[in-house]
């Protein structure tokens, strides 16, 4: 649809942002829908976060997507923010409210959750303990997914064990399950009776190394997710498809996280769907 005079305008704001996929994720629903809408990349630097934010209601934005290194920033300055956002720390979505105040949401713990379902429908939370590599903002998300599903253990395994235990400190007093740090040194003997592991760290990304894990003592039944999507097929994924186990791509959760968003900025409830993959992943390398 041609730009016109009541075009609604969004964006994403990072630095760098060349390579967010965010574009082409809304940019497909758009065109999909028939929305007169567009959804542009949005270079902000670090320190002119704050006036980038500020500037969206004046600029008569419906909001933005935020990713690296925004995140923590926007959940300093959004005039509200949800309680999701706040637990995790970080907010992923800025909409533009009818007054002009700015709501800063996190649905990425949305998108991790509608991913594992779309992906491993057979995983239950009552299932077994749940194992996440990493305790950064994407392990965050990833734990305060699983506690809401009603995951009963949650063991957070991280090279840097005090940031594990950090993180299970913040994220398990407001609910039932435990949430337990575990040094790296025993990552592979916490996959021990696990129904799920996940990798939330950068390990097995193009140009980092593999995430070096033993998955044998991982249960026949179990499930292997990663959030790093490029490649889409991880070693550890491969590793986990050659034992037979259930894996889930990081590109689920890239896309699943988008529909709250859209469906906020543009009001239609968007699909994932295996199209919306082929254009999201076209003329990518991996
Ligand atoms: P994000 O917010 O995207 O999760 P992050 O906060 O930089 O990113 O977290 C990256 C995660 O990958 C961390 O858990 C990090 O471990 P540390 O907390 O010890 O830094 C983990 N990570 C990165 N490189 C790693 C490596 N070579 N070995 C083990 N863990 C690594």
């Amino acid at each position: 649809m041609p730009v016109g005079g009541k075009t609604k305008v969004a964006g994403v704001m990072g630095w760098p942002v060349a390579h967010s996929l965010s574009p082409r994720l809304h940019g497909f629903w758009l065109a999909e829908h028939g929305i007169d809408g567009v959804f542009v990349p949005l270079p902000v630097k670090p320190e002119n976060f704050a006036d980038a934010l500020r500037a969206l209601p004046k600029l008569g934005f419906v909001g933005a997507s935020v990713t690296l290194p925004h995140k923590e920033a926007a959940l300093a300055l959004a005039d509200e923010v949800d309680p999701v956002a706040r637990r995790i720390g970080a907010v992923n979505t800025l909409i533009v409210r009818p007054d002009g105040g700015v709501l800063g949401r996190n649905t990425d713990a949305f998108g991790f959750m509608e991913s594992l379902r779309e992906s491993a429908p057979r995983w239950r939370a009552d299932a077994g303990a749940a194992v996440v590599l990493g305790a950064g903002g994407a392990a965050r998300a990833v734990v305060a997914a699983l506690l809401e599903a009603g995951v009963s253990e949650i063991r957070v395994v991280n090279r840097t064990v005090e940031r594990a235990r950090e993180l299970a400190r913040a994220m398990a007093p407001a609910t039932k399950g435990a949430v337990v740090a575990r040094p790296w040194a025993e990552r592979a003997a916490a996959l021990a009776g696990a129904a799920l592991v996940v990798n939330t760290t950068s390990l097995g990304m193009q140009g980092q190394p593999p995430l070096d894990l033993d998955l044998a003592p991982l249960p026949a039944t179990a499930t292997v997710a990663d959030i790093v999507y490029a490649p889409l097929e991880t070693p550890l994924l491969k590793a986990a498809r050659a034992r037979g186990l259930a894996g889930v791509d990081g590109l689920g959760m890239l896309l699943h996280q988008g529909r709250p968003a859209f469906a906020a900025w543009f009001g239609i409830e968007p699909q994932v769907t295996p199209a919306l993959r082929a254009a999201v992943l076209a003329d990518r390398a991996g």
